[in-house]
């Protein structure tokens, strides 16, 4: 892998994206790969501030399009200041979430609506362009143990998503599902219900396979 890549990782709360970001991030860098770890909602100092609107207040602290113009704001804030320095300057990009995820989230996770689905696809094209990722891994587990998983976790206080209901996740999971079967050349459907240790070596078997 030479040149600078965009690889996103996406998939419900507690699939374990945050765990194989760093594992992968630690791979690379001992492979000599300059890479930058970022995030979304989030990822630049702005953006930053918008995730804050984001994932905190209840579910219904929103509506879908004005929750959709503040992922997109951010979005385009993270690809300016963060993203694409970043790939300019020849480092490897790793983002835990990006626009499938409001794919995901926005199209799927309520129930499908193809006008918010149009909507999504605009606004991506309006701040992106035709810029996409190289590769996007879907950590795939069922949202019950993904969800135990990330309640676990001590200290959070972003549970707006976690606290939707379980039709909402299984709705997640299958609108991820969907996408990488449209699209299996950007694609990767990692099985995340695996040893932590084994998701990771699946991933690095798929990144050698599909960036040559
Ligand atoms: N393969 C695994 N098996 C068991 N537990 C795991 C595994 N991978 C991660 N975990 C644990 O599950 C929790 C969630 O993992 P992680 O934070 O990486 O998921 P995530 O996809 O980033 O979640 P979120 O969407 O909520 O940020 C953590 O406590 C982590 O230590
Ligand atoms: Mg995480």
């Amino acid at each position: 892998m030479q040149k600078a890549r965009f690889i996103t990782f996406e998939g419900g709360e507690g699939a374990g994206k945050s765990t194989q970001i760093a594992l992968l991030a630690d791979y690379l860098q001992k492979n000599g790969i300059d890479v930058v770890c970022t995030r979304e909602p989030g990822g630049s100092a702005g953006a930053e501030e918008i995730r804050n609107l984001l994932v905190r207040g209840g579910n219904a602290r929103w509506d879908r399009l004005t929750e959709l113009l503040l992922f997109s704001a951010a979005r385009r804030d993270h690809l300016v200041k963060t993203i694409l320095p970043a790939l300019n300057a020849g480092k490897t990009v790793l983002s835990d979430r990006f626009n499938d995820s409001t794919v995901a989230y926005q199209c799927f996770g309520y129930g499908f609506d193809e006008t918010i689905y149009q909507q999504v696809n605009h606004l991506y094209r309006l701040i992106a362009g035709d810029f996409v990722p190289d590769l996007t891994f879907i950590l795939d587990i069922d949202p019950l143990i993904g969800l135990k998983r990330s309640m676990k976790r001590q200290g959070n206080d972003e549970q707006r998503f976690e606290n939707m209901d379980l039709s909402f996740h299984k709705n997640l999971r299958d609108g991820f599902l969907k996408l990488a079967s449209e699209n299996p050349q950007r694609y990767a459907v990692i099985n995340a219900d695996q040893e932590t240790e084994k998701i990771h070596q699946d991933i690095v078997t798929t990144l050698r396979e599909r960036l040559k």
